[in-house]
């Protein structure tokens, strides 16, 4: 799908985050084409989860640079003259998470077409048309009016998809959101993730889903100890890992 010659979608160089005296992403280098699925793994701990927030502009960053599309996030807290960059990212690119984050008080329809109408300004009646077409799309047509209290884990997931999906994101982050499922949801999710993927939406998932990762990502990459260890194309990383810290987090989620 994706255009190997393409300057990337997504480019991060040598990014650096720190919590106190703590560091945690020491340096974190990757590039992400257009309508591509690269997979992030790696042990617990490793910065994943912060990474993919700093990427789209929920988490400020020491040092380094992001590039997300035509924009650069600098490093440094979000300031008054950054601020507009900062919206047009997390415009840019949606975000899921492993607990769903719903908005309780709002039927699934209703949490799809909050956004829409009140940050792009669509007016109700086109908001909730897109979110029922969403609905639709990730299999949830007849649910529209239930509360997330009255979904399934992989509904209310697929509901946050849409959620995501309805501010017209160039690029998804999914950070492990199949990993609070049973393995019958999880499928729900992962198929819907699937047909995105088909449609050339660009993907970054962190997941343990290392089976997953193998067979729909294009490429993988490590991250361990706040860096990315090794990448390379998805089945021949983990087939045949070349770097002794891959192989040992391989061999522990793989058993
Ligand atoms: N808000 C925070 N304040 C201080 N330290 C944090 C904060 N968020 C994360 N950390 C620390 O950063 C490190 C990386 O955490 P992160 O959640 O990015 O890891 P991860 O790779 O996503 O792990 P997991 O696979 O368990 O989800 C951890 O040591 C964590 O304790
Ligand atoms: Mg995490």
């Amino acid at each position: 799908m994706s255009d190997p010659q393409a300057l990337p979608l997504i480019e991060t160089i040598a990014v650096e985050k720190r919590y106190g005296d703590h560091t945690i992403l020491r340096g974190v280098t990757l590039d992400v084409r257009a309508g591509e699925t690269v997979a992030l793994i790696g042990p617990s701990g490793g910065g994943k989860s912060t990474f993919l927030r700093c990427l789209n502009g929920l988490t400020p960053f020491e040092a380094g640079t992001i590039r997300v599309g035509n924009e650069t996030l600098p490093p440094g807290p979000e300031t008054p003259a950054h601020r507009a960059v900062h919206a047009r990212v997390r415009r840019f690119i949606g975000m899921v998470f492993q607990d769903f984050q719903l908005f309780p008080h709002l039927t699934a329809l209703g949490n799809v077409a909050e956004a829409p109408r009140t940050v792009l300004g669509l007016p109700a009646r086109e908001a909730e048309g897109q979110a029922r077409d969403l609905l639709a799309k990730v299999g949830l047509a007849d649910r529209a009016g239930h509360l997330p209290a009255q979904l399934s884990g992989g509904q209310k997931q697929r509901v946050a998809i849409a959620r995501a999906l309805a501010m017209r994101p160039k690029a998804l982050l999914c950070d492990e959101v199949t990993s609070a499922l049973d393995p019958e949801l999880k499928h729900e999710v992962l198929n819907v993730l699937e047909q995105l993927q088909e449609e050339g939406l660009t993907l970054i998932m962190v997941t343990h889903e290392i089976g997953f990762a193998r067979r729909a990502a294009d490429r993988v990459f490590v991250l361990a100890d706040g860096k990315v260890v090794e990448s390379g194309p998805a089945q021949q990383l983990i087939d045949q890992p070349q770097v002794e810290r891959t192989q040992k987090f391989l061999r522990s989620v793989l058993g």
